[in-house]
């Protein structure tokens, strides 16, 4: 599993890297720009809320949400993504931190309008996914939504074909959400699929 030095190490190259895997329609990142373009598109139905982004990287999605005015707040644990990140968006409020480890301490004094997570959350295990999601449902408003953009397959059968598919490229070190699991944690789970691996959760209190 790579730390926050091996994101570190990604994070000058991270988009040009994601861009060439989407661009190829290729695993793991087929899907990328169409599932960050939905939610973007979401978020902007209301006027000015609050997102707090799970994981941003270099911000490709909250630098466009904080451009046409949303409130930002962010969790992520590599200090040259959150370098990165920073640049685009000096006013948002960005912290360093574990989210293996829940949220960090300012972000859990107040609720959300949005939270969202791309590509982030498949650090995670099934179990610290689930309680992890739990405490993030705690901290949304009332009509707030929680959108995970991310490798998703809808049965642990079709994870396995997929997984033989890609052959040695299948990354063993992440671990991807299975629908038909999650939904025994989470009833109203929505799932939309955008691409052969991705795609995006819904989930509101
Ligand atoms: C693949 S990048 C995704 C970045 C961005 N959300 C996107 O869609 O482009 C994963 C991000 O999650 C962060 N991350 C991974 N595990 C984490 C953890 N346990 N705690 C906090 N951040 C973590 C990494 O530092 C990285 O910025």
């Amino acid at each position: 599993m790579l730390d926050n030095k091996g994101f570190d190490l990604w994070a000058d190259g991270y988009d040009k890297a994601v861009g060439v895997s989407d661009g190829e329609n290729r695993y793991p990142f087929a899907g990328y720009k169409r599932i960050l373009a939905k939610i973007f598109q979401r978020i902007m139905m209301r006027s000015e809320p609050s997102v707090l982004d799970i994981g941003f990287g270099t911000g490709v999605l909250t630098a466009k949400l904080y451009e046409r005015g949303c409130k930002i707040y962010g969790q992520d644990f590599s200090p040259r993504m959150i370098e990165l990140a920073s640049a685009k968006m000096p006013r948002a409020h960005l912290y360093e931190g574990d989210f293996s480890k829940g949220l960090v301490e300012p972000l859990l004094h107040r609720d959300y309008d949005f939270i969202v997570a791309t590509y982030a959350l498949h650090h995670l295990t099934d179990l610290e996914k689930n309680n992890f999601i739990h405490l993030l449902l705690n901290h949304l408003h009332t009509d707030g939504q929680i959108f995970i953009g991310d490798i998703v397959f809808e049965t642990r059968n079709q994870l396995r074909d997929f997984r033989e598919k890609v052959g040695e490229d299948w990354d063993e070190e992440e671990i991807y959400f299975v629908i038909d699991e999650m939904k025994r944690e989470f009833p109203n789970l929505r799932f939309e699929r955008f691409s052969c691996c991705a795609g995006i959760l819904s989930l509101s209190r």
